[in-house]
């Protein structure tokens, strides 16, 4: 099936409305075989039928199916791993002193477009490591996306040694077991993490996720358009506590999006803080 140029825009707006996930005639063949999986799925007769079923007023969960099938999951273990050392190193010692000095000892953290889970147990295993006394601290980390089956895997917390490979060898023994189906995340860690929906195209922050120490959302507003890209980070400034910090992947500059935050140089790392 190829879909007329014409309908491939109509369905790339109702998508880029949606989601804030842009597709350029360079991927119309992935969205290509999205919507023929989709249409096959829901038993529509054609693309013009399907367009139809999207914009009616019950075709919503079916957009959200079409662009759930569209997202890119990606994910392993400490990726990026110098930008977690300076999280690690430079960042969070910043934001312990913060919460002490308001006479806190709760830290709360956002992994937004977590897909499978591995960064935020990733999080959750450095903040365990590096917080000396741990134990005194209400540390807690929210993973969300947009998927409901990427979600549904998080839980289970159980991986392929691929999304292992960059695992330091004493993290690996002290917090994975090897079961029968793979590796899975101990209990100490994967209790700190909770998982829930969540769609990146909000002009606001859900009224629950303010006041929030650090947001990790890595390798997700690279398949966004400018315009949903500036305002998913800006919402994101509005959920962080003033000196909190936005974390985006490697590729992407906090900079070139918005002047909201204050670039800081730590080490090799330009990391971008409220
Ligand atoms: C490539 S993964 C990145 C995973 C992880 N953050 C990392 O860097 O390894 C991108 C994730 O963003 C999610 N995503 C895409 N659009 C989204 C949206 N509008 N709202 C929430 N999550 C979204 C996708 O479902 C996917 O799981």
């Amino acid at each position: 099936m190829q879909i007329e140029r014409s309908v491939f825009g109509r369905l790339r707006e109702l998508v880029y409305h949606h989601s804030g996930l842009s597709f350029d005639e360079k991927k119309m063949y992935y969205f290509d075989r999205r919507v023929e999986t989709r249409i096959e799925a829901v038993g529509a007769t054609s693309v013009t039928d399907y367009v139809q079923l999207l914009r009616r007023g019950d075709g919503a969960d079916e957009l959200q199916a079409l662009c759930e099938s569209l997202t890119t999951n990606e994910t392993y273990f400490f990726r990026e791993y110098a930008q977690l050392k300076a999280f690690a190193e430079g960042v969070l010692p910043m934001l312990l002193n913060a919460r002490r000095a308001a006479g806190t000892r709760r830290l709360r953290i956002w992994s937004a477009g977590c897909s499978t889970g591995e960064e935020p147990y990733t999080l959750a295993i450095i903040l365990r490591e590096m917080i000396e006394d741990f134990e005194q601290w209400d540390v807690s980390i929210l993973g969300t996306d947009i998927s409901r089956e990427v979600l549904r895997r998080a839980r289970q917390a159980i991986y392929g040694t691929r999304a292992l490979k960059d695992v330091p060898t004493i993290y690996r023994q002290r917090y994975f077991r090897t079961e029968a189906d793979g590796e899975r995340v101990a209990t100490l860690i994967s209790r700190m993490v909770t998982f829930r929906q969540a769609n990146l195209k909000l002009a606001r922050p859900p009224r629950d996720l303010t006041d929030l120490d650090a947001i990790f959302c890595r390798n997700v507003l690279i398949y966004f358009g400018d315009h949903s890209r500036r305002q998913a980070v800006e919402m994101f400034h509005d959920a962080l506590t003033p000196g909190g910090a936005i974390f985006l992947g490697s590729s992407e500059s906090v900079g070139r999006i918005t002047s909201a935050f204050h670039p800081v140089q730590l080490g090799r790392m330009l990391t971008y803080i409220k």
